[in-house]
């Protein structure tokens, strides 16, 4: 069985993301154990809000495009996702949305079949995004991803890694490791090229 390839990105568009730097923790760690890891970030492919007009005008959007192709290259996904009021951030949901039209020849199942995610999230506040996490976990279920059932909320997550990426708090760094080990697990055997 051969190794999967992870594909890795947060929610938010922002440049100070917490969930960016979570993301590229966790890109790391599928490095440090010897696999392919891909880091996107969101704000190098900016989406229109999904308008059914706009797309029977214009077709899907060149990014999603290029985005559902990440998509389908990798075997394993790491998303990382900030807590918008209880549930997934509009830029993630407008991003599964697009990736997940027909167009042409690919059909709306592409993106996500043969697909294993794992859920993160960071906040600042004292459940660390847990309650979004149930909505990503039921829209990308929905889609048909196999998603783990272990994930990681990171809670005062300024307080556990610092603007340069550095950890702070080396028990949040091991819980990582905790919930990224079972993913590279699960996609190599379930979807290992
Ligand atoms: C519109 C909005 C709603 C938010 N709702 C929540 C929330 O429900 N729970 C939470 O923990 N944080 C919430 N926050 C705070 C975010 O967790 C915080 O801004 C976080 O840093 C965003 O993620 P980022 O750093 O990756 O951009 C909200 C922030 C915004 C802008």
């Amino acid at each position: 069985m051969s190794a999967p390839r992870v594909l890795v990105l947060a929610g938010s568009l922002r440049r100070a993301s917490l969930n960016k730097r979570l993301a590229k923790f966790a890109a790391k760690q599928v490095e440090e154990a010897g696999l392919s890891a891909t880091y996107l970030d969101l704000k190098d492919y900016p989406l229109p809000v999904y308008d059914g007009d706009d797309e029977a005008e214009h077709g899907v959007p060149e990014n999603a495009r290029s985005l559902r192709q990440a998509f389908i290259d990798h075997e394993g996904l790491i998303l990382v996702c900030p807590e918008y009021n209880g549930s997934i951030s509009g830029a993630l949901k407008n991003v599964i949305d697009w990736i997940s039209r027909p167009d042409g020849d690919v059909p709306m199942t592409a993106a996500f079949r043969d697909l294993t995610a794992l859920l993160l999230a960071a906040s600042p506040g004292g459940l660390g995004g847990l309650r979004g996490l149930v909505h990503v976990r039921a829209i990308l279920e929905g889609v048909g991803v196999f998603v783990i059932p272990q994930q990681l909320a990171v809670s005062a997550a300024h307080k556990v890694f610092d603007d340069e990426g550095a950890w702070l708090d080396e028990t949040a760094e091991q819980r990582l490791r905790g919930v990224v080990e079972p993913l590279l697990a699960t996609a190599g055997k379930l979807f290992g090229g």
